[in-house]
């Protein structure tokens, strides 16, 4: 389950309605779906995409996304800091940023226009939707682990449009962690 932070108040929100609301209220779709199709750490991306046909094609349906690819991201993963280094800058897209989550975290900050930057951990069956336009920007937590299916609706594929506005440099990609959630 997703958590929210906001630094600007000091406010955290871990309660799972509360943070479907508050994501609903900055434009933010988010969903849990089910990790249901167990695949193999080293499964190599088209086997991930494979497991997960039918959810992709749901989702194709849906929001009018044309591909969909699997990311897979670990300490050891060539150039990593170089790709980080691309996605933690704010930024927004002409289409959807749209991410399942199926192992791992990761944190998206989002910089709605008029409203405090929020920073969204994510964790395995979170799904979410960005919608384009949004100003946002990414990071991993400090374990670097993720893997997730992103789907575009523009088969170009992940294209950025940096605001070069500096905010993100406000904010540190602090993850909570999933022993922070209460149970
Ligand atoms: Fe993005």
């Amino acid at each position: 389950m997703a958590t929210i932070r906001i630094p600007e108040q000091d406010r955290t929100i871990t309660e799972p309605a509360a943070v479907a609301a508050y994501l609903s209220s900055v434009g933010i779709d988010y969903e849990r779906w089910q990790p249901a199709h167990p695949v193999a750490a080293d499964a190599p991306a088209e086997e991930v995409l494979a497991a997960y046909k039918d959810e992709i094609e749901r989702l194709k349906a849906r929001g009018g996304y044309v591909t969909a690819d699997g990311i897979d991201v670990k300490p050891a993963t060539p150039n990593l800091e170089q790709m980080l280094a691309k996605f933690r800058q704010e930024h927004w897209h002409d289409e959807d940023e749209v991410r399942f989550i199926l192992r791992g975290r990761g944190v998206f900050h989002i910089h709605p226009a008029e409203r405090p930057v929020i920073a969204l951990e994510v964790e395995a069956g979170d799904l979410i939707r960005v919608p384009r336009g949004t100003h946002h920007w990414f990071d991993l937590c400090a374990d670097r682990d993720i893997r997730a299916i992103r789907l575009f609706q523009d088969a170009t594929g992940w294209t950025p449009h940096y605001t070069d506005s500096g905010v993100d440099r406000r904010f540190e990609p602090v993850c909570l962690g999933p022993a922070y959630i209460p149970r």
